[in-house]
C-alpha cells in the first residue's frame, strides 16, 4: 500500500495547564522540566527522529517563550562562548531546529484540543499529518519513539493510526477509548478501530484501550472540525471528529512500545522526572542516574 509520507506535526499547546497551578500561572506547562529539558523539546525532538520536517505550535496567550525557546538566545551564546563553555554551547546549537521548522498559530480561547487542531488547517493543507500532545511523554530507547512507531505504521496501514495503551477499567472516564474489532494485542501490535469514545463511565467503556497523545491523522479530519458540537468538558473533542471517520478509512490503534507518563499530573510529572534520570541520565552529568538511584534507596519509605 503507498500511502503519503507524514511531514507536518501539529503541537497544541494552547491549554491552560490548571492542573499544575500555581506553576503554570505565567509559564507555560510545556516548560516544565524533566531532568534538564522543557517537555516541548521532548516533543520536538521525536517529531524530528520520525522524520517529520515541520513542527506547527497551536498557542495561546503566555506562550511565547515556547516559540523562543527554539530560537538563538544572542547575550547567552555570546557569553558562553566568550567563557569557553564550549560544550553547553554545541548542546544548545544541536537543539536548534532548521529555519522554517518551527512555526506557530493562535488558539485565541481554549475551546478545547479538537478546536486546536483545527486552528492548523492552512498550514497543513490536504496531507496526513501527526498529532502530539507534549504533557505525553513517552520513555522509548533511544531512536524508538513513538512518534516514529506511528509513522512506521501509517506508511504500512494508512488512515488513522493513534497510540493507544490499556489503562485499569477505573480510568476510562479520562481518555478516549477504543471499541476494537481485529487486534493484535502483542506490543506493536495494531487494534481495528470500530468505535471511539470520549471519557466513557467504567461500566460504559467498550474496552480499555485509551488514546494517548500522539496521533496519524487523514486532512478529511478538518473538515468535520468545523462543524463539531461540543462534547465532554464542554469543548470541542478531537475523538469526537475521529469517531465520525471510522469506516471511511482505515483506523487503527497502535499499542506502542514504550512507558507513557502524564506529565499533565503532578504523579506523572515527577514518576518521568526520576525515570528519564534513572533510563537516560543527564548529556552533562552521566552518573545522574546511579547517583538517584542510591539515594532513592536510602530514603526512608
Ligand atoms: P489537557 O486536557 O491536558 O488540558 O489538554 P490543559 O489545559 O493543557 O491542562 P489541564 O487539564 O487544565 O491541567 C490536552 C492538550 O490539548 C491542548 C493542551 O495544551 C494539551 O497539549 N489544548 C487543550 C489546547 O491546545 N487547546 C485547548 O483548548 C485545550
Amino acid at each position: 500500500m503507498t500511502t503519503q509520507r507524514v511531514r507536518k506535526a501539529v503541537l497544541p499547546v494552547a491549554g491552560l495547564g490548571t492542573r499544575f497551578l500555581p506553576a503554570t500561572k505565567t509559564m507555560p506547562k510545556e516548560m516544565l522540566t524533566v531532568v534538564d529539558k522543557p517537555l516541548i523539546q521532548y516533543a520536538v525532538e521525536e517529531a524530528f527522529e520520525a522524520g517529520i520536517e515541520e513542527v506547527i505550535f497551536v498557542t495561546g496567550r503566555g506562550k511565547v517563550v515556547l516559540e523562543d525557546h527554539f530560537d538563538h538566545a544572542f547575550e547567552l551564546e555570546a557569553t558562553l562562548e566568550s567563557r569557553g563553555k564550549t560544550d553547553e554551547l554545541a548542546r544548545l546549537r544541536a537543539a536548534m531546529p532548521g529555519a522554517g521548522q518551527i512555526s506557530s498559530v493562535r488558539q485565541q480561547a481554549p475551546l478545547g484540543l479538537g478546536h486546536a487542531v483545527w486552528c492548523a488547517r492552512e498550514l497543513i493543507g490536504n496531507e496526513p499529518f501527526a498529532v502530539m500532545l507534549p504533557d505525553d511523554l513517552v520513555l522509548t530507547p533511544p531512536g524508538q519513539g513513538v512518534m516514529k512507531q506511528l509513522v512506521d505504521a501509517h506508511a504500512d496501514v494508512g488512515g488513522n493510526v493513534v497510540a493507544v495503551m490499556d489503562v485499569p477499567r477505573a480510568d476510562t472516564n479520562k481518555y478516549g477509548i477504543l471499541d476494537v474489532g481485529a487486534d493484535d494485542a502483542r506490543p506493536g501490535g495494531l487494534a481495528e478501530v470500530k468505535g471511539l469514545v470520549e471519557k466513557p463511565a467504567p461500566e460504559d467503556a467498550p474496552s480499555t484501550l485509551s488514546i494517548i497523545g500522539r496521533y496519524v491523522l487523514e486532512p478529511e479530519l478538518f473538515e468535520l472540525l468545523e462543524t463539531q458540537q461540543k462534547g465532554a468538558g464542554n469543548e470541542i473533542q478531537l475523538t469526537d471528529s475521529m469517531a465520525r471517520r471510522i469506516g471511511q478509512s482505515p483506523f487503527h490503534g497502535l499499542r506502542y512500545e514504550g512507558t507513557r507518563y502524564d506529565c499533565g499530573s503532578k504523579l506523572g510529572f515527577l514518576q518521568a522526572n526520576v525515570a528519564y534520570a534513572l533510563a537516560r541520565g543527564a548529556d552533562n552529568d552521566p552518573d545522574l542516574g546511579a547517583n538517584l538511584a542510591a539515594w532513592l534507596k536510602q530514603l526512608p519509605l
